[in-house]
Formats: structure tokens, C-alpha cells, sequence
């Protein structure tokens, strides 16, 4: 048997996906059916993109304070730096293009639809998933919300493409001028198709005229379509987590809870993550060269 110190020293390549590790008794998965591949992504992914991480050196925690920007705290005690932290990641992403990894996972996605069943959620709320998808095969799961989505505070109606409070010059943008280039828009319902109406400089939601707020999941609040998450990870045959530090619950609990359930574990990360005893093989390295290389392998084995 090779070790994961040996398949990381060849550069990553999975040469143990369908052997078992002995201790451990896998999901049978015989070479006809189609296999049910479950990948999380985080902000590793994205970093080749120009998109700062969270944790890294010069990442995001490191230049802002969490409790500033990213909890229902903040947003109470200042709504508009809350709103600025969030338009200013939201040109960065609007602004930024899908890798070679974003767009790696949406075409295996489409042309093995004959032997795997794929599902993607991802922590990032960049939308490059979306933006990489011109198969619209993948519809990620974002469990942590997204940058182009906002909230009415009063009954929680999500509006589309937020536009609304800056445009993508960073400039305070209440009217005509915050429409965007449309290559850049993820859908086409905006809401700049309201006459929207703000106070203190916040935009009012069209429904109740009550503030909106990103929707974005902050720290202390419960992540989105854990419903639909948890019934995948229990029943994928192969698991897969690409650039994400394992630090973030309930995310980082995924790949205990997938291997458990006796998915195959695969962790692509440029660094190792705490999760080492649920990982059956780590590749080590960036995303944008790992992922391709990674599907290639696994399209020869089907
Ligand atoms: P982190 O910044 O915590 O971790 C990013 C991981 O990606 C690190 O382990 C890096 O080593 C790795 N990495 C960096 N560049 C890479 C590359 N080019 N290829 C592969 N790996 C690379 O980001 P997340 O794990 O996504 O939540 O963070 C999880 C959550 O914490 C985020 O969704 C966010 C944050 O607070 C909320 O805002 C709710």
C-alpha cells in the first residue's frame, strides 16, 4: 500500500482512489455505477483568482476584525461600514475571473455526467462557481450566502445582483449609475429594478422598506441548506475538499462526517488542514494545477 506521504511525494496523484485502506471498509462502489462525488470548496480555490483568503498572511482576518464586519453585532452597530467591508469584496469578485480550477469541476461535472453525480457547495461567496458553470450543470451550494444577494431584514426576501449601495468604482451609487457591466452580472433580476428608496444612506428593502443587509452567513448564525448538506455527505462515495483551512464549523466537521459514512476523503490544499485522520489522500499544492490534474485521474479510473 502507499502511503499519503509517498502519494503526496508524486505529486498528488490519486493512485489509491478505489483500494481500500484495510482498517476502513468503503461504500462499495463497482465500476458500473454511477458514483456520487460530494466536493467543498473554501477560499483557497478562489486565490488564484486575485481573491484574498481568509486565514492566509495578507488574508482577509488579518486586515479587518472579524467582530467589525462579520457578525449581526456589527451590523447593528455600524450598518454602513458593514455594507462598505462587503461592496468593496463584492467589486473584487465582480471584477476577478473563474480559474482553471473553478472551471475544471464544471466541465468534469458536465462530460462525466455518465459515471458521476456531482455535488458542489462551497463556503466562498465570490460566485466564481457560478461564473465557471456555461454548462449551468453545477448549482453550487453556498452555505455561507453570497456577495450578490442581499436581505430584507423585516421578512428575509433575498433580492438578486446587489448593485444597490456601491457601484463597481467603489463609489456611493444610489441611482442610475449603479448599473454594471453586463458580463459581470450573475442573474438577471436586479434590483436596481426598484426604485429603491434609503435611509441614512442604506438601502430600504422594496417589500417592507426595511434596511437590507447582505446576505451573507456572519459568525454566531446558522449556515444555509444544511438540510440538503447533510444527506449528501452521508451518502457520497467520494469526498472531496479544496482549498479551505478546516478551522470553520459546521463545514469542517464534513470530511469526519462523509468518511464516516464511508465516502473515499480527499483533501486538495495548498497547506495541511487539521483534519489529517479523516483524510485518505492529501494532495498538496494550488488549487489551479492540482484540481485538473486531480479529475484527470479520476476520469481515466472511471
Ligand atoms: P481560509 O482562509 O481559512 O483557508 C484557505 C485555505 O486555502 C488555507 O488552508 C490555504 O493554505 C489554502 N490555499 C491558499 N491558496 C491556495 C491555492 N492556490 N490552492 C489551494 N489551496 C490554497 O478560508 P476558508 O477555509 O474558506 O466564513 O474559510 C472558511 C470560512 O471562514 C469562510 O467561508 C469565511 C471565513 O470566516 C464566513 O465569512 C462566514
Amino acid at each position: 500500500m502507499v502511503s499519503r506521504k509517498a502519494l503526496v511525494s508524486y505529486g498528488g496523484e490519486i493512485c489509491l482512489l478505489y483500494k481500500s485502506v484495510p482498517q476502513r471498509s468503503y461504500r462499495k462502489m463497482d465500476s458500473h455505477s454511477k458514483k456520487i462525488m460530494v466536493i467543498l470548496t473554501g477560499a483557497g480555490i478562489s486565490a488564484e483568482s486575485g481573491l484574498s483568503t481568509f486565514r492566509d498572511s495578507d488574508g482577509l482576518w488579518e486586515n479587518h476584525r472579524v467582530e467589525e464586519v462579520a457578525t449581526p453585532e456589527a451590523y447593528l452597530k455600524d450598518p454602513q461600514l458593514v455594507w462598505r467591508f462587503y461592496s468593496m469584496r463584492r467589486i473584487q469578485a465582480s471584477r476577478a475571473t473563474p480559474n482553471a480550477a473553478h472551471l475544471a469541476l464544471a466541465e468534469f461535472s458536465y462530460k462525466q455526467a455518465e459515471n458521476f453525480e456531482v455535488y458542489l457547495i462551497s463556503q466562498n461567496v465570490d460566485c466564481l462557481h457560478q461564473r465557471a458553470d456555461h454548462y449551468n450543470r453545477l448549482e453550487p451550494i453556498n452555505l455561507h450566502g453570497s456577495l450578490h444577494q442581499s436581505r430584507c431584514t423585516g421578512c428575509e426576501t433575498i433580492y438578486f445582483d446587489d448593485y444597490a449601495y456601491f457601484d463597481l468604482d467603489g463609489n456611493y451609487a444610489p441611482g442610475p449609475t449603479n448599473l454594471c457591466d453586463p458580463i459581470q452580472r450573475a442573474s438577471m433580476d436586479y434590483l436596481h429594478n426598484y426604485k429603491l428608496e434609503y435611509r441614512n444612506f442604506l438601502p430600504l428593502s422594496p417589500c417592507c422598506k426595511e434596511s437590507m443587509r447582505p446576505h451573507i452567513v456572519w459568525f454566531g448564525e446558522v449556515p444555509l441548506y444544511m438540510d440538503k448538506i447533510i444527506p449528501l455527505l452521508q451518502k457520497a462515495n467520494i469526498f472531496v475538499t479544496i482549498g479551505t483551512s478546516g478551522v470553520v464549523y459546521p463545514a469542517a466537521g464534513f470530511l469526519e462526517l462523509a468518511q464516516r459514512n464511508g465516502a473515499h476523503t480527499i483533501c486538495i490544499n495548498r497547506e495541511p488542514i487539521p483534519q489529517n485522520n479523516y483524510i485518505d489522500d492529501f494532495i498538496q499544492g494550488s488549487a489551479g494545477e492540482k484540481v485538473p490534474l486531480f479529475l484527470e485521474t479520476l476520469k481515466k479510473l472511471s
